[in-house]
């Protein structure tokens, strides 16, 4: 594979790569209001419907947790957690409990298997939803907007399905959280792979 030194990149693709090494994921507990306004979120949301779906068929959608439902998806992760372990501690439960109210902006991230015409299989519906999730983490990213994606045991329990109103041809995949950086971990660089690691040759 024949390498272009980074020097003769054109610019749109310079600052492409430099987006995309830039992204970090953050923790929720380091993401701060202010979290995206509603013109940046709209952004965020356009980049998504930039992502390639095969067919068209738009596999995905996503929810966006206002403030004034926090306490609910609070209870619903609380309940969550009771139904895996009836004997959480009150530690646990205080723990379930707060992840609720960590980014300014958390947008659950919903996968459809529903029947299409012509048939389109799972992976490919979950390759349109994780491109559509890069495009906002990236397009957050333009934004100095800091991003973290968070999932767990709790993402398809009966007490979160019923909060969110998901379908049976429905499930949640991850949460995304959106807002401004507060601190970062100790830098720790992130060994990417090469693409000599991932790539061959037919
Ligand atoms: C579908 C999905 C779910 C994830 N869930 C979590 C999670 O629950 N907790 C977490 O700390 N990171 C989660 N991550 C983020 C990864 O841990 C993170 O992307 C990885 O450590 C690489 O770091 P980077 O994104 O900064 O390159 C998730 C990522 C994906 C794609």
């Amino acid at each position: 594979m024949t390498h272009m030194s980074e020097d003769m990149l054109p610019d749109a693709s310079k600052n492409l790569l430099l987006q995309m090494t830039a992204r970090r994921n953050v923790a929720p507990k380091r993401l701060v209001e202010p979290g995206p306004n509603e013109e940046q979120l709209n952004l965020i949301f356009r980049a998504a419907s930039n992502a390639p779906d095969h067919e068209c068929i738009q596999p995905w959608r996503f929810i966006v947790v206002p403030h004034n439902k926090r306490a609910n998806l609070a209870n619903a992760f609380v309940q969550a957690l009771k139904h895996r372990d009836p004997n959480a501690s009150q530690e646990q439960i205080d723990a379930a409990h707060e992840k609720a109210f960590r980014a300014p902006c958390l947008i659950m991230a919903v996968i459809s298997d529903l029947p299409s015409e012509p048939h389109v299989p799972l992976n490919e519906r979950l390759i349109s939803l994780g491109c559509a999730i890069q495009n906002m983490l990236l397009m957050a990213e333009t934004l100095a907007i800091g991003s973290g994606i968070t999932s767990g045991k709790a993402m398809n329990s009966q007490s979160i399905r019923d909060l969110f109103y998901l379908t049976d041809h429905e499930e949640g995949v991850c949460f995304l959280n959106f807002g401004t950086v507060s601190s970062r971990k100790p830098a720790r660089p992130r060994a990417r792979a090469s693409p000599s690691a991932f790539v061959s040759h037919l």
